[in-house]
């Protein structure tokens, strides 16, 4: 049979580990697929000939990105430039010639995915995003068919392979921040624009496709909440380590009676949760099905070659679907598309979850009770207090509370109400806190 004949856009990171791996594993590939895949036509505006086994496989190597979406050869065209333009007018072009894509592009699916799939489904093509969410996890294959018979309850995910490096680089060996990015960036694992990683942007994105997938629902990346990693101090990793937690930045979605919990924040996990302990560039993502209980997928959240093995096996999964009826493929967001719901996302507000916070207080008496005393006014239950030694040089001491779950409105109202107290100086330092149990 003829190979499959595939269309490159983009030989940077991850566009030069599909060469390699398409290359390096081309007999167990056509083993799986039944078909050889062969790399056609590639455009790259530029690339490193050294860094990638297999350039002499590809059929032709340009720069016209277009001209690759428009050759009547391509069956299937790989979109791994990244952003939103032209990425987006390249799958779209694509799919109204009629070929097949496969993407490993988060933003482009978490902003325009709706508008996608729907082009798709008009064209009977599919569009595989495995590489977009947890890299070389195959994430959206298990809640896709794997937990397909589940109703899902929550989801919680390590989605930001740059930013777990930062915190663990952080945490284990006290490095600082910008020394432990840099590091990330030279390794491969960061976007183009690193305040995606480290403020929570890439996981949003992540978040957003992992959301509708396990509820069903349009892609909103608008609606999620988004809070990064660059404000975190050294004392609170510390003293959450104190208290028996570790700070992860996490992609939480939830289904409650009311709506959806769509949020990216840090957030302290008990440590001897398996996920608390999942560190450098590593992803991990625990979903919570009613009927199989907790499960934990793990693994490389970014770099070339396993961000290519997601790439690669959606390559495998298309060329065997080449030939059936696109009305029984896997549907693009897991559910049939005349079946999403409306079902809402939740405002921050009207979310509910614990916290750790931090403030700094006058040491005299009363000080403990008024504070205390506000918590329970709001109707927040206090679950630990610790007062700790005054900083070096500060007349003031550190006062750390973890608190029962809130809603997150009630909780705004009692910070507002301890920050204007005397006695408490500057801000109230919240980071929400999840015990994530199965
Ligand atoms: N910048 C991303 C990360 C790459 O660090 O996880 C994979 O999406």
């Amino acid at each position: 049979m003829e190979p499959v004949k595939i269309g490159l856009l983009g030989m940077g990171t991850v566009g030069g580990g599909v060469v390699t791996v398409l290359t390096r594993n081309a007999r167990e590939i056509e083993r799986r697929a039944g078909r050889g895949l062969r790399i056609a036509h590639a455009a790259a505006r530029q690339y490193n000939p050294d860094a990638i086994a297999g350039l002499d496989q590809i059929g032709r190597i340009g720069d016209d990105a277009f001209a690759v979406v428009d050759d009547p050869e391509i069956d299937i065209v790989v979109e791994l430039i990244g952003g939103y333009s032209p990425a987006r007018e390249l799958v779209l072009r694509a799919i109204e010639n009629g070929k097949h894509v496969v993407t490993a592009n988060k933003a482009l699916i978490a902003r325009h995915g709706n508008e996608i799939f729907a082009a798709a489904r008009e064209k009977g093509v599919v569009v595989a995003f495995e590489a977009a969410v947890a890299g070389g996890v195959p994430i959206i294959k298990a809640l896709r068919e794997g937990l397909a018979a589940n109703h899902i309850e929550w989801i919680a995910g390590i989605i930001n392979g740059t930013g777990n490096y930062i915190l663990t680089e952080m945490r284990d060996k006290g490095r600082d921040f910008g020394d432990a990015l840099a590091e990330a960036q030279a390794l491969g694992y960061a976007e183009a624009d690193p305040t995606f990683d480290v403020e929570g942007i890439d996981a949003a994105h992540k978040l957003t496709i992992l959301g509708s997938l396990a509820f069903g629902i349009p892609l909103q990346f608008e609606r999620t909440f988004t809070e990064g990693i660059s404000k975190i101090e050294a004392q609170d990793v510390a003293y959450a380590g104190q208290l028996g937690y570790r700070i992860k930045h996490l992609g939480i979605t939830r289904r409650s009676g009311r709506g959806i919990e769509m949020r990216v924040h840090p957030t302290l996990i008990p440590h001897r949760r398996l996920i608390a302990n999942v560190d450098g560039v590593m992803n991990a993502v625990l979903v919570k099905g009613d009927a199989v209980g907790p499960t934990l997928y793990y693994g490389a959240g970014a770099g070339s070659l396993p961000t290519a093995s997601a790439v690669v096996a959606d390559l495998v999964d298309v060329a065997r679907a080449l030939t059936t009826d696109p009305n029984n493929r896997v549907p693009h967001l897991a559910f049939q598309p005349d079946e999403l719901s409306d079902f809402p996302i939740l405002s921050m507000d009207q979310v509910e979850t614990a916290y750790y916070l931090r403030m700094q207080v006058l040491d005299q008496p009363g000080v403990m009770a008024q504070i205390a005393g506000i918590l329970g006014e709001e109707g927040i239950s206090i679950e630990a207090i610790q007062q700790k030694e005054p900083l070096e040089g500060e007349t003031q001491v550190p006062l750390i509370m973890l608190t029962h779950r809130v809603l997150e409105g009630q909780m705004n109202q009692a910070i507002a109400r301890i920050e204007s107290l005397d006695s408490v100086t500057g801000a109230v330092v919240r980071i929400r806190m999840e015990t994530l149990a199965g």
